[in-house]
């Protein structure tokens, strides 16, 4: 291809930045033109988006967000919304569209692609890591890091006070945030969507534990298990120990990118950016076993990653 668009598309992740600009730098050195689009797919439909040249990448990869802005579009969601789409990249003379999104983004590209036939590549950018096909998305270590950060200082003063803390986590359908973060956080407990629990059973054990002279307790909940809040609310109940709550939010989502997400996002970016320019389509590229691999993105876009079982084991082992 000649020409092509770069996109980010959702909620944004730490290392978007730097797989676009390794999109744009891969084909500026290919000899291709590259455009950005403004704000995910609305931005597309009104017609928000420039011609990059190498400059426009400058000073980005170590800023979290996306520079190119991204939106949640609804119209989007619709065949003519995605009919209108075709048309501008048509009207534009843009050939492929690369897009770096999560798993709804994704679906959406995939529908762009099968109705309109134009060629697809898509990166795996969301902070959930929930994207099947891939052990990685971009941001979703740094995102790690961000929480477990967030651990330590809690437990500081959780342990000054004797009290157990309830952390409630982002992760709508995936635990994998919780369950990375709280391992690596020491975490006494971690709900996850992906397993049932037994709040009676773990507040006899909280109980049993502080008796014997326990300190701190921290207790991790990826928000797709509930509230974070009302399940606090219940141990405290149980348990009569002190008992605090802490949303951990959008913080979750900003920050300067980690080493591994500014590395693989670069190295992502230039695999996708040649693929597409070589013609590739429907296709998401991302990691598996420490390798990059290309994933067809229908497969991506139709099934459901689950959480690897030995992360829940380790979890029940280490608590
Ligand atoms: O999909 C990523 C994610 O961070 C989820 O974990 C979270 O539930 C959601 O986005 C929040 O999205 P927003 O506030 O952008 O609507």
């Amino acid at each position: 291809l000649k020409s092509i668009a770069v996109i980010t598309s959702g909620g944004d992740s730490p290392g978007m930045n730097a797989a676009a600009r390794a999109v744009v730098r891969t084909a500026l050195y290919e000899g291709v033109k590259v455009w950005g689009i403004n704000d995910g797919y609305k931005g597309l439909l009104e017609e928000n988006m420039f011609e990059m040249k190498s400059q426009s990448v400058s000073d980005i990869i170590q800023r979290g967000g996306t520079f190119l802005g991204t939106a949640r579009c609804p119209e989007f969601e619709t065949p003519e919304g995605r009919k209108k789409a075709y048309d501008i990249l048509v009207k534009k003379g843009i050939q492929g569209l690369l897009i770096i999104g999560g798993d709804g983004s994704l679906r959406g590209a995939q529908k762009l692609s099968a109705e309109q036939g134009i060629p697809i590549v898509g990166l795996p950018g969301t902070i959930d890591n929930d994207v099947w096909g891939t052990d990685y998305t971009i941001g979703s270590d740094t995102a790690a890091n961000t929480i477990v950060e967030a651990i330590n200082k809690l437990r500081d003063t959780a342990s000054a006070h004797s009290r157990i803390i309830v952390i409630e986590v982002m992760g709508r359908k995936s635990g994998w945030l919780a369950m990375v973060a709280g391992i690596s956080g020491g975490a006494e407990y971690i709900l996850v969507p992906e397993e049932t629990y037994d709040l009676d059973a773990i507040c006899d054990n909280l109980r049993t534990r502080y008796a014997r002279g326990k300190r701190s307790s921290i207790i991790v909940v990826a928000e797709g298990v509930g509230s974070g809040t009302a399940i606090g609310k219940i141990i405290g109940d149980k348990t009569g120990i002190d008992t605090r709550i802490s949303v951990l939010g959008h913080i979750q989502r900003g920050g300067s990118p980690s080493v591994e997400d500014r590395l693989k996002a670069s190295r992502l970016g230039e695999k996708a950016a040649l693929a597409l320019i070589s013609g590739l389509s429907n296709i998401v590229f991302g990691f598996q076993k420490g390798k990059i691999v290309s994933i067809d993105l229908h497969d991506a876009v139709t099934n459901i990653k689950s959480l690897d079982p030995d992360y829940l084991r380790l979890a029940k082992i280490l608590s």
